[in-house]
């Protein structure tokens, strides 16, 4: 598949695996939707990428977790641009490690808003469009946290487990139909996610003695499941950074092997 001209719109776009794979995408030549919340970011991402690339990109300001903006983002895109060719529901977020018994509501809401709920609204405003065309490709970032669980995982953790059943129902959906739907499950990638669930502090611990993925890895990913021929589906790809070698079990820089036997 080229991706010359295509339309891409990406959620999350201002920051991290979002913004790294606008500029994968840019650098094939397609043309680029890019949605978040923090417009001046998203500015300043589509002014380099138009300098760079010579490419068209339409920056919009979009809560993924506000229903109607979603609808009416996406319905007032002018006709060249609600020919969206991939989508990207990428927009995600972490909020919290709390354990169940200590966690606020509020952030479950905020996580499932956002991860869950936003990821179906912008799939809707955008899917009408591909089943019309008889064209199109979704791809949702899960996470590895979508096959496992940890400790203060939980509502994030299903979360994810809810992106990957509404990837696989919805290939499943699209049956008949030239739609492609894939996931990309990332492992530990060093982006502004840990600082925005914890704090700068905790993040740089976690990342401690680890080579994280960087967001570069992902887009490297989402790229090679966009780029397939028609034929070919990527449904599934789980991404580990090579030192976490289980969703929960990380080798740390000067950790010594040690077997739960010894
Ligand atoms: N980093 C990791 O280790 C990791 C691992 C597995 C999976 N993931 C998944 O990868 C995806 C991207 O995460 P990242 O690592 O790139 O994190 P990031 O650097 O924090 O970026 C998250 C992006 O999502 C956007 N976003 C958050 N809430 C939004 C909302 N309500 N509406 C629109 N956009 C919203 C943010 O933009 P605004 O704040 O400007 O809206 C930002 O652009 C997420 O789905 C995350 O769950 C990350």
């Amino acid at each position: 598949m080229k991706l010359k001209n295509k339309i891409v719109l990406i959620t999350g776009a201002s920051a991290g695996i979002g913004e790294a794979a606008a500029r994968y995408f840019a650098k094939e030549g397609a043309s680029l939707i890019l949605a978040a919340r923090r417009y001046d970011k998203l500015l300043q991402l589509a002014s380099s990428l138009e300098d760079e690339y010579s490419v068209k990109v339409l920056p919009i300001l979009l809560d993924v977790s506000d229903k109607q903006k979603v609808s009416e983002a996406i319905s007032a895109l002018d006709e060249y641009w609600q020919k969206v060719d991939i989508l990207v529901n990428n927009a995600g977020m972490g909020v919290t490690s709390d354990l169940m018994q200590n966690a606020s509501i509020d952030d479950w809401d905020k996580i499932i808003d956002i991860n869950v709920k936003g990821l179906l609204y912008v799939t809707k405003a955008v899917l009408n469009s591909m089943i019309k065309r008889n064209s199109g490709h979704i791809i949702n970032i899960g996470s590895v946290a979508a096959h496992d669980y940890y400790m203060g995982g939980n509502v994030y953790s299903a979360s994810k487990h809810a992106v990957k059943a509404i990837s696989r129902s919805l290939r499943i959906d699209v049956k008949g139909y030239d739609i492609r739907v894939s996931q990309i499950d990332p492992g530990m990638v060093k982006t502004e996610f840990s600082e925005r669930r914890w704090d700068k502090q905790k993040a740089e611990k976690f990342y401690e003695g680890v080579v994280a993925l960087q967001a570069e890895d992902i887009a490297d990913a989402i790229l090679y499941c966009a780029t397939r021929p028609k034929h070919v589906t990527i449904s599934d790809m789980k991404v580990y950074p090579s030192a976490q070698v289980a969703p929960t079990i990380v080798h740390r820089e000067g950790d010594k092997q040690v077997s739960l036997f010894d």
